[in-house]
């Protein structure tokens, strides 16, 4: 089995000066849901989620040598301005990810970062923003070791991403991604994502993602306190079997395609988080009013058109409305004509499942 340690380059056989990279990479959305976690960004239970296509974090690494003075030194810059309150999040993850990275210390860095989708949205920017941040520097050590096999690229990358932040690790390659041990799905691992290896059906292909932004607000628990919550949660060991089993009937609903199936657990999984954090002590809750109108409206219009759309839900109050893209007309029509007045100033963004992150 591979090991962390395995990811600790033992020599570079070339050198470079300076240079730059420039990758993009997409959000995901989980449709079983990481919620909880060990020590080192370990899942407590495994995941899988669509990547997605539209909303993505560009990120431009520039990078010199410099004296290594045991310090970490690098620029932040968001849509081009000085950012620093988003510092201390970078240096963090430097400092989580040098055991895998010993060059970090001899180059100054240059970190140019922008998203596709509108500022404070309320879209977490983490996951893509970790997952483009951990290509670059892939690309980075690739310069210094051109003989790694693309494998160890794109496994490291993910186990990079998931050290900064863990959903990070699912927007790194493919478009149905699993992280975390799972019996039934080889490859699987807890230290990186992985390509969902077994058949997918064509009424996932091109699946779409309308996301619906109900509230833009900074979120009032932040996600890595709700994963913190779920250390003595009455409910955790059994949440965390529930998920392996949920996983274990994907698999067979990806290949048989049945989207009465795929439509069950992927809403259970959304409300299951969500009770989670109402459970919690402290106990929480981050849907709003909107959110659950919206979710009537998607069950009402469900019943009578027997149209296969769904929602999930992340750590927020915004919906991701779930489609194949055969209905997708009808579903956009539905989605302006009665859910887009539940949408703060009327947002919402269309997206669909895509491939992962792309160098530019
Ligand atoms: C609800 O990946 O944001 O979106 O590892 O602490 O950075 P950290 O947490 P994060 O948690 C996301 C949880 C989720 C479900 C999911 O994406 O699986």
């Amino acid at each position: 089995m591979i090991s962390a340690n395995d990811f600790i380059p033992s020599k570079y056989t070339h050198s470079v000066e300076e240079g730059n990279f420039q990758w993009s990479a997409p959000s995901n959305i989980a449709l079983v849901k990481y919620w909880g976690k060990k020590d080192n960004q370990i899942p407590a239970n495994p995941s899988v989620s669509f990547t997605l296509n539209n909303c993505k974090t560009i990120t431009k690494l520039a990078f010199a040598k410099k004296q290594n003075d045991g310090t970490f030194s690098f620029d932040l810059l968001f849509e081009g301005q000085p950012k620093e309150d988003f510092k201390p999040k970078i240096q963090k993850f430097l400092e989580r990810i040098e055991i895998y990275l010993p060059f970090l210390k001899d180059y100054h860095f240059t970190i140019d970062t922008e998203n596709t989708f509108p500022h404070s949205s309320g879209i977490a920017s983490s996951a893509s923003g970790m997952a483009a941040l951990a290509m670059n520097l892939m690309s980075i050590e690739k310069a210094l070791y051109p003989e790694m096999t693309e494998e160890y690229f794109y496994q490291k990358a993910s186990l990079l991403a998931r050290l900064g932040s863990g959903s990070a690790c699912r927007s790194v390659k493919g478009s149905v991604v699993v992280w975390g041990n799972h019996t039934n799905i080889s490859g699987s691992s807890d230290l990186f994502g992985v390509e969902f290896p077994n058949a997918i059906h064509a009424n996932f292909k091109n699946f779409q993602d309308t996301i619906l932004l109900v509230d833009k607000g900074e979120k009032k628990v932040s996600s890595t306190v709700g994963h913190d919550l779920m250390h003595n949660h009455p409910f955790a060991e059994r949440r965390f079997a529930q998920a392996h089993e949920n996983l274990d009937q994907l698999i067979t609903i990806f290949e048989s395609g049945d989207l009465e199936e795929f439509i069950k657990i992927v809403e259970s999984e959304a409300l299951t988080l969500h009770a989670m954090m109402m459970t919690s002590m402290p106990y929480f809750i981050l849907m709003k009013p909107n959110t659950l109108e919206i979710i009537n409206a998607i069950w009402k219009f469900r019943n009578e058109t027997k149209i296969p759309v769904c929602f999930t839900l992340d750590a927020g109050a915004n919906v991701h409305v779930l489609y194949p893209e055969n209905v997708a007309k009808t579903v956009l029509q539905f989605i302006k004509n009665e859910l887009v007045g539940y949408c703060q100033n009327g947002q919402y963004i269309c997206d669909e499942i895509g491939n992962g992150a792309m160098l530019i």
